[in-house]
């Protein structure tokens, strides 16, 4: 029955998400389905619970569907055509909420599969994958690469990180670079030290190669 609903949640994300080009396509609910998955396990969290809400984690994201946002209203539609309660529906939903980066604003869930999710969700945002999905962001975006002239703006709250049209190396320190500190889980900061220390490899390289000297 569990695993049944798992499978109908990847069908239904793939129809939804499909190949959003701004770094939120049907890939990335996939790995942090598998990454949140894998943490719960260490975690001794419910695991049914945690993928479910990793799988539905973007069916409502405020810039893809600001709509549906507020009531949640795809990830609430697929969970009571699967026949599951409210209280686990609302439970869900409140994880859902809970998961995104908003700056200054930014929230720790309040249970540990939530806290599960939002790491998932965050390693999805750095290290090889996170550079790739940056670039991929930005372009999409038609934002500059990089612009020497342009400081990060560090401390954004949620209004000022949502308005913000960072270029893709300041969003490095905006934000990818914030992530591993953030992290909930002792599980999800061994695999973030790795990956943030890739990141700030490879954005030095990027910026000794613009300067002419690498
Ligand atoms: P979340 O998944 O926490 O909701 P966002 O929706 O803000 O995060 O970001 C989605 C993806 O797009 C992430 O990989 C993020 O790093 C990237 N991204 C967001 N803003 C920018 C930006 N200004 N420049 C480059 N990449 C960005
Ligand atoms: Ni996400």
């Amino acid at each position: 029955m569990e695993q049944r609903i798992i499978e109908n949640a990847k069908t239904f994300i793939k129809e939804l998400l499909g190949n959003d080009a701004g770094g939120h396509d049907e890939s990335h609910s996939l790995r942090v389905y598998e990454t949140a998955v894998r943490l719960a396990e260490s975690e001794n969290a419910d695991v049914f619970k945690t993928a479910l809400a990793a799988l539905l984690h973007d069916v409502d994201d405020v810039k893809l569907f600001p709509d549906t946002y507020r009531d949640k209203k795809h990830a609430r539609a697929f969970m009571a055509s699967q026949g599951i309660d409210e209280a686990t529906q609302n439970e869900i939903c409140s994880i859902i909420a809970m998961v995104s980066f908003r700056g200054t604003d930014s929230t720790v869930p309040d249970s540990i599969e939530g806290k599960c999710v939002q790491d998932a969700d965050r390693l999805d945002a750095i290290g090889a994958i996170g550079v790739g999905r940056a670039f991929a962001y930005g372009g999409s975006r038609g934002r500059k690469m990089y612009d020497p002239d342009v400081p990060p703006k560090m401390n954004m709250n949620e209004a000022q990180y949502r308005a913000s049209d960072s270029n893709t190396i300041n969003h490095f320190y905006e934000k990818l670079f914030l992530l591993n500190d953030m992290l909930n889980t002792e599980s999800a900061r061994r695999i973030g030290e790795r990956r943030t220390k890739y990141m700030r490899e490879f954005v030095e390289e990027f910026i000794l190669e613009t300067k002419g000297e690498r």
